[in-house]
């Protein structure tokens, strides 16, 4: 028998000030992302920005459906944008904005997939800012931090 562990390192900001210009810039994008939310259902407005190697932001929210599972959550609408139009330009880091609450919102089980999936298929990790209403920023090392014990492609062979 054998006990082990899992931890990671992140980092707490008080403030976007914090950051560096580009950190920074990327928030902003996923905070005007999070006002074109279609979110009529929860009132919870998501926007999510990710950083290409080319050095492109690109943005995309939450989309809700009166059909309430259909709804896709800010960080899977953008990253299936993302890899369908640019799939060879690696994801360097994915910024997220909850406009809604002061308190740290992480992303749900299927985006921690999701990123995964993205990080394995470019063997890069993406960092993770998450943002939220109260100034805070969080900054996550990976997706697959967020998920130990994952299921991928190697679960599959
Ligand atoms: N949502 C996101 O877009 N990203 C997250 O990280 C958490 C939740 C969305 C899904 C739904 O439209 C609304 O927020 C409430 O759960």
């Amino acid at each position: 028998m054998e006990k082990l562990s899992f931890s990671f390192d992140y980092t707490v900001y008080d403030s976007v000030d914090e950051l560096d210009e580009t950190r920074k810039k990327l928030i902003e994008k996923a905070v005007e992302a999070g006002h074109k939310a279609y979110a009529p259902y929860s009132s919870f407005h998501v926007g999510a920005a990710v950083l290409l190697e080319s050095g492109k932001m690109i943005s995309g929210s939450n989309q809700e459906n009166a059909s309430y599972p259909v709804g896709i959550c800010a960080e899977r609408t953008l990253l299936s944008f993302v890899h369908a139009n640019h799939p060879e330009d690696k994801k360097t880091i994915l910024a997220v904005s909850v406009l809604d609450t002061d308190s740290a919102a992480s992303p749900c089980g299927l985006c921690r997939q999701t990123i995964i999936e993205y990080e394995n298929v470019q063997k890069q990790s993406i960092e993770i800012l998450l943002h939220n209403r109260s100034g805070s920023v969080l900054s996550i090392p990976s997706g697959s931090a967020l998920l130990p014990l994952h299921f991928d492609s190697e679960s599959l062979s």
